[in-house]
């Protein structure tokens, strides 16, 4: 029975909700394409790679089948190669490390920070004479440090490659994730900032010649003239749901702005609880502009908190099902990594996304304070 008398219930995604509110226009986009038949490697996709671009300064923009294809390929188009390690942060999605793996590198997990973002000690602890890459995870919608992670690569002539998945529109210092080192992937999986009605992915480039090598490696590995030059996959952005994408970019900043409205009034609520630990507040830092893909906090007696929530219809998710990746042994990691493994027993991300009213965002603060009251803690 829920001790909160209230019939609200606040799922943690609502996956038709983007469908739904858009439902007109979407059939209407779809039914061009349709008539057209226009579904690979057409004008839509085009058009959609040079407004992602524009948006995110990057020099270029190629869509392609998902974020994990695009770290893949991203990573090989830079000449990534066997025998390489690439050190990346052990608080993200397996994605991450399976992109390294199959472009033929060795993934090395390293301790996450206290912002949840990649922990640049743990990158200095971690450096070998194999590493080639530092790829940092702009994790939950935040941009780390790039000047500190950047300092770093350039003292051990090593490249950045950006998991960006989770991060389109976020910044630091003004600039986009995604934008700081030889490439980066962003997702447009359905429950991300910016989702399509199913897989996609992007990856950004300044390179030009990493810029040629990606639209062949995604292409089978053909030239423009279609002669093939190289092994390469098949992982394109389908034209539907490119111009899906391209339809929902241009509003795109109002959909960042609610997100950060939602944070501000999470913040406002729950700032006072000793037992959380809260992401930081929107604006709350000048050289960070963050996007809140996720709201993720860290919670005194999360198990309990998180089994009370679901009591009163309140749905939550533990990242990565609760798991850091080098907790995934049989894919053969020997790290222990203590503080990683320490919050990922407190993190809990609670809802966060475009279907919430406010009096949503209130209930949930509702029966979160009403858990750590008095009534409850003993
Ligand atoms: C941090 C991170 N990296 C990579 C991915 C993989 O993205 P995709 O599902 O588009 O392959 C995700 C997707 O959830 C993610 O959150």
């Amino acid at each position: 029975m829920k001790s909160i008398e209230n019939d609200r219930t606040v799922p943690f995604f609502n996956y038709p909700h983007v469908f739904i509110s858009e439902e007109d226009d979407f059939l209407s986009i779809m039914k061009d394409i349709g008539h057209r038949g226009a579904f690979i490697m057409q004008k839509d996709l085009v058009d959609f790679e040079k407004n992602l671009a524009s948006y995110t300064g990057a020099n270029y923009a190629v869509g392609v089948g998902n974020a994990t294809d695009g770290l893949q390929i991203a990573l090989m188009a830079g000449g990534v190669e066997p025998g390489d390690e690439v050190i990346f942060c052990c608080h993200t999605m397996v994605a991450t490390a399976a992109a390294i793996h199959f472009a033929g590198a060795s993934p090395v997990p390293v301790e996450t920070g206290p912002d949840h973002l990649i922990d640049p000690d743990g990158i200095e602890a971690a450096v070998s004479p194999r590493t080639k890459v530092i790829m940092p995870t702009q994790l939950n919608g935040r941009t780390a440090d790039m000047d500190e992670i950047m300092a770093i690569a350039e003292k051990h002539g090593l490249d950045v490659y950006e998991d960006a998945a989770q991060a389109l529109g976020s910044r630091f210092k003004g600039n986009c994730a995604g934008t700081f080192g030889k490439a980066s992937a962003i997702s447009f999986y359905p429950a991300k900032v910016l989702g399509c009605l199913g897989d996609g992915g992007a990856i950004l480039t300044n390179d030009e010649r990493i810029y040629q090598n990606i639209l062949s490696l995604r292409d089978h590995g053909r030239d423009e003239t279609g002669e093939v030059v190289r092994w390469g996959l098949n992982s394109r952005l389908d034209n539907i749901q490119a111009a899906l994408l391209d339809y929902q970019l241009r509003n795109y900043s109002k959909v960042i702005d609610r997100r950060r409205a939602i944070a501000h009034l999470y913040q406002e609520r729950l700032c006072d609880l000793e037992e959380l630990v809260l992401p930081p507040a929107p604006d709350s830092d000048p050289n960070h502009f963050d996007v809140f893909q996720n709201y993720e906090i860290e919670a005194e007696r999360r198990d309990e908190l998180q089994e009370y929530l679901k009591g009163q219809g309140v749905g939550t998710l533990r990242q990565w099902g609760g798991k850091a990746v080098h907790q995934f042994k049989k894919l053969g990691f020997t790290q222990s990594l203590p503080f990683t493994e320490h919050l990922i027993e407190r993190m809990l991300m609670i809802p966060m996304n475009m279907s919430l009213s406010d009096e949503d965002v209130e209930y949930v603060c509702d029966c979160i304070i009403d858990f750590y009251s008095a009534d409850y803690a003993d």
